[in-house]
């Protein structure tokens, strides 16, 4: 079959800077990285890009396909040759490129070694010499943060580095969840406190597309929720991120509802809140915000208190609570015609839960 591809040059000596189309003939079953390798060896062998396994293992092919982050030894191009679209193929974001699709991975590779990647001294030997043993909860907590290859994709999209290239990141989180939730390791304490350091946990704007672009099912947005979600349940807090979180536990708590016009107050104190009345007092005067007092209650709000209760008593706070809340999304099946479904019967439970009894 005939594949086309539209690739970026780049020469970081001169600055000089190109898109070049390119055509090869290639076996149906040819992924991305074998077409740059066939252009490579037939028509352009200035072309540069990284490459090793060829299994989605070492984690160095990693670029962009239009605009957005692959594994290039991944990407199969059949349909995408069969649909007649010529993808455009650019190096990574977030990270300086040096040549075409080579990036300096120096910065990326800091960010890694501050997570301090290996487990902190003070762990008890087994009695019997041998291995660890772990149960299946323990591992449940860490198993996808395990399965990062370092690739880069989730930095390439994170819209957080792009506003604060200082911010931690993706990647690096998620090799500290994968620490802090090891049974072995004894610095919780100390990872989550440089955790949730300025340009830490805090800094993620939620937009998951770390989640979205990883090629191994990492999702690094849901570590850094692990992470936020431990530092709390320690009591490490004093980010303004932490608070805003806690607020908005209480607030649907106690009245059933999200109230946004104490967050400040709530959580940037007197002193701020002061500083931000004229502009409160704008959006009263336009109806955008409600009036804070007396603040309104939902007619069901026994059900929201219910619920956090039962989040409490059965020890769901941490990371515990975000790893149940993912297998019991992965166990509801999407029908077009009907909606969500339940398939597990994991998830009936036989008797009424207490918050639905309430
Ligand atoms: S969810 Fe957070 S970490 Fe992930 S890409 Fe978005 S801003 Fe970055
Ligand atoms: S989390 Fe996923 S996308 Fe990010 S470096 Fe690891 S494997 Fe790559
Ligand atoms: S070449 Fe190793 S992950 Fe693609």
């Amino acid at each position: 079959m005939q594949v086309a591809l539209k690739i970026w040059r780049y020469d970081s000596r001169s600055g000089e800077r190109a898109l070049r189309e390119y055509e090869v003939d290639a076996p149906e079953w040819v992924t991305l990285l074998d077409v740059l390798d066939i252009i490579k060896d037939r028509q352009d062998g200035t072309l540069a890009y990284r490459k090793s396994c060829r299994m989605m293992i070492c984690g160095s092919c990693g670029m962009r396909m239009d605009g957005a982050a692959v594994l290039a030894c991944k990407t199969r191009m059949y349909e995408i040759a069969q649909s007649g679209h010529i993808p455009v193929i650019s190096a990574m974001g977030n990270l300086p490129i040096v040549r075409d699709l080579v990036v300096d991975m120096d910065p990326f590779w800091a960010k890694f070694k501050a997570m301090k990647p290996w487990l902190q001294p003070g762990y008890v030997e087994p009695p019997d010499g041998k291995e660890h043993l772990h149960t299946q909860q323990e591992m449940n907590a860490i198993h996808k943060e395990s399965l990062c290859i370092n690739c880069g994709c989730c930095v390439s999209e994170c819209n957080a580095m792009e506003s604060d290239p200082e911010f931690l990141g993706p990647q690096a989180l998620a090799k500290g969840m994968r620490f802090v939730g090891d049974p072995r390791d004894q610095a919780e304490v100390e990872r989550l406190e440089a955790y949730n350091s300025e340009n830490g946990i805090w800094e993620c704007t939620r937009c998951y597309f770390c989640n979205e672009r990883c090629p191994k099912g990492v999702d690094p947005r849901d570590a850094i929720a692990k992470l936020g979600a431990e530092s709390v349940k320690l009591g490490i807090d004093r980010d303004l991120g932490a608070k805003h979180a806690k607020w908005f536990v209480t607030s649907a708590k106690t009245t059933g509802y999200l109230r946004e016009t104490e967050l400040v107050p709530k959580t940037q104190g007197v002193v701020a809140s002061i500083k931000e009345m004229k502009f409160a007092m704008s959006l009263a005067r336009h109806g955008k915000i409600p009036p804070p007092f007396p603040p309104h209650v939902a007619a069901d709000v026994k059900e929201s208190r219910a619920l956090y209760n039962l989040v409490k008593t059965q020890g769901r706070d941490g990371a515990l609570g975000i790893v149940q809340g993912e297998h019991a999304l992965g166990r509801i099946e999407f029908d077009e015609a009907e909606g969500a479904k339940v398939t597990d019967p994991e998830v009936r439970p036989e008797k009424p839960t207490p918050h639905a009894e309430s």
